[in-house]
């Protein structure tokens, strides 16, 4: 398990669970609330799995994975930061107000959401470096 193969990993992971949400929208277009729902339900478990291991894996499995990363990887690192911290933290808003059907907010912070994921997937696929 190298730096670069979990970057790599985390790209498809990204890529996969960005497909479920846009499936997700289209639902939602379709009027179909109870699937856009249950769709959401699967990408919130999955989008959170992905934070959660990748957390483990810096802070107590390996803690230099990174070391590959020269100082324009960090810059791209840290804009990559400014979208994903922004949207893991509205992540479990989006389901609590979806799931007691609080339209407004739901669609409000729906909006800010969907700013912050298309940040963290463009920034997370095309910028990082997943090459040794
Ligand atoms: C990204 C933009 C999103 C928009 C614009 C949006 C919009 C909506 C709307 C209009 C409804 C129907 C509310 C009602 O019945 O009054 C809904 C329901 C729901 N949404 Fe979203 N949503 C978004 C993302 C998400 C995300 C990311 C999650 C979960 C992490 C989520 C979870 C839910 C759930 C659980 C429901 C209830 C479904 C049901 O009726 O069974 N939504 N959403």
């Amino acid at each position: 398990m190298t730096g670069p193969n979990i970057i790599f990993t985390l790209k498809i992971a990204v890529a996969a669970v960005s497909l479920i949400l846009a499936a997700s929208l289209v639902c939602l277009l379709m009027g179909k609330y109870r699937w856009h729902g249950r769709l959401n339900l699967v990408f919130f478990v999955l989008t959170l799995s992905a934070v959660l291991g990748l957390e483990a894996i810096i802070r107590f499995v390996d803690p230099s994975i990174f070391e590959y990363f020269n100082d324009d990887d960090r810059r791209k690192m840290n804009v990559h930061l400014g979208f994903s911290i922004p949207s893991t933290i509205l992540l479990p808003l989006m389901l609590v107000t979806g799931l007691s059907r609080r339209r407004r907010g739901h669609v409000i912070l729906g909006c800010l959401f969907l700013a912050t994921w298309v940040g963290t997937a463009y920034t997370g696929i095309v910028w990082l470096r997943h090459t040794p």
